[in-house]
C-alpha cells in the first residue's frame, strides 16, 4: 500500500548508503556548491539555551557528519564558532570509508572584526581552525591573529558573494558545507550564497523562547526552492535537501523546475 510517510533511516548499513546517496548533489551545477546545513524545530526555533545541540537527534547527528565527511572546506560564522565551542572537523568513523581524501575539511570562520576572543580560540586549536576575513577587518587584527600562529584568509573588497566564491575557488573547494547561525544564514540566502539548504526539522513545537528563527531578517526576499531529497528517522524528524533555483545555475541543461522569479520586495519589517 501506499504511504505518504517518507522513507525512514536508521544507522543501520543499507540505511546509511540512502542517507549518503540523498545528500549527493546533482552533476550539474556551479564549481563551488555551497550547502547550508541546517536545524530547527518545527515552528523554525533555531538555538534552545543559545545551542542548536538540543534540538539534534542521532540521525541529525549522522546527516551532519556525512556533510562534514563530504566537504573541502566546513564555513561557520565567528558567533557559532565561539558559542558552539568549535574545534577542528574530523570525519566520523562511519564516514570514512566514503570521504575520498584522508584528511578532514578546514573549518574556516568569517569575521569582520576578528576580536580577542576568535583569535585567542583559533590560536589555541591549531592548523585544522582558520579565518577568512572581510576586506575591511583591520589590518591591526590580521596581523596579531597571524602572529599567533592563525592562518588567516583575507577577502577581496568587492560583493561579499564574490569575494567568498573567489577564495573559495582559490583554495580548490568543489563542495563546502556551511554552518553559520542563522543571521549569517539570512546574509548568504540574501546574497545567493547559497546553492542548497540540508534541513532537519526537529520533532517538535517550541513555543516561546528567545531564540531566532531559521532566516531572520528586516527584508523580505524570497527564494524559490525544490526538494530534492527527503526521508524520516525512528524519532519521526524530517531530513531535507532543498536545491535553490539560481535561475538556472543549479538545474540541468534545457531550463529550470521552476518559472518563479522572486526577488527582494524590499519590505521593511514584513508581516506578511
Ligand atoms: N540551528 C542551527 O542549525 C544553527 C546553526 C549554527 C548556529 N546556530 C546558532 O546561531 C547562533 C549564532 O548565529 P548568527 O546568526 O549570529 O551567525 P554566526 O554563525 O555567528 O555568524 C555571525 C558572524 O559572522 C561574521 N560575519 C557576518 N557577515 C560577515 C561578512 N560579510 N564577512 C565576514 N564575516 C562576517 C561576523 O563575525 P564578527 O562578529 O567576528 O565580525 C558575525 O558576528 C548561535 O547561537 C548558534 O548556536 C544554530
Amino acid at each position: 500500500m501506499h504511504s505518504c510517510r517518507p522513507e525512514v533511516v536508521d544507522d543501520n548499513p543499507a540505511a546509511l548508503d540512502v542517507l549518503w546517496r540523498a545528500l549527493e548533489p546533482e552533476p550539474f551545477g556551479p564549481a563551488v556548491r555551497i550547502r547550508a546545513v541546517m536545524i530547527s524545530s518545527v515552528d523554525g526555533t533555531t538555538a534552545v539555551d543559545g545551542l542548536s545541540g538540543p534540538l539534534g537527534t542521532p540521525t541529525d547527528r549522522l546527516v551532519y557528519d556525512a556533510m562534514r565527511a563530504r566537504a573541502d572546506v566546513v564555513l561557520v560564522g565567528s558567533g557559532t564558532a565561539l558559542d558552539e565551542g568549535y574545534g577542528p572537523a574530523t570525519v566520523a568513523p562511519v564516514w570514512t570509508d566514503r570521504r575520498d581524501r584522508a584528511e578532514p575539511p578546514p573549518v574556516i570562520v568569517l569575521t569582520r572584526n576578528l576580536d580577542d576572543a576568535l583569535l585567542d580560540h583559533c590560536a589555541k586549536i591549531g592548523s585544522g581552525m582558520q579565518i577568512a576575513a572581510a576586506a575591511e577587518t583591520p589590518p591591526a587584527r590580521i596581523a596579531a591573529a597571524r602572529s599567533a600562529g592563525v592562518c588567516v584568509h583575507v577577502m577581496g573588497k568587492g560583493p561579499f558573494a564574490q569575494s567568498l566564491r573567489d577564495l573559495l575557488a582559490e583554495l580548490g573547494a568543489g563542495e563546502v558545507t556551511f554552518e553559520g547561525g542563522p543571521r549569517l544564514l539570512a546574509d548568504f540566502v540574501t546574497q545567493g550564497l547559497v546553492d542548497e539548504l540540508v534541513l532537519t526539522v526537529s520533532p517538535e513545537i517550541i513555543v516561546g523562547g528567545r531564540s531566532p528563527g531559521l532566516v531572520p531578517s528586516h527584508t523580505l526576499h524570497r527564494v524559490p526552492m525544490r526538494v530534492a531529497a527527503a526521508f524520516s528517522c525512528p524519532r519521526g524528524g524530517l531530513y531535507t535537501r532543498w536545491v535553490v533555483d539560481h535561475g538556472g545555475r543549479n538545474e540541468p541543461a534545457g531550463g529550470t523546475v521552476s518559472d518563479r522569479t522572486y526577488g527582494t520586495d524590499g519590505v521593511d519589517g514584513a508581516d506578511e
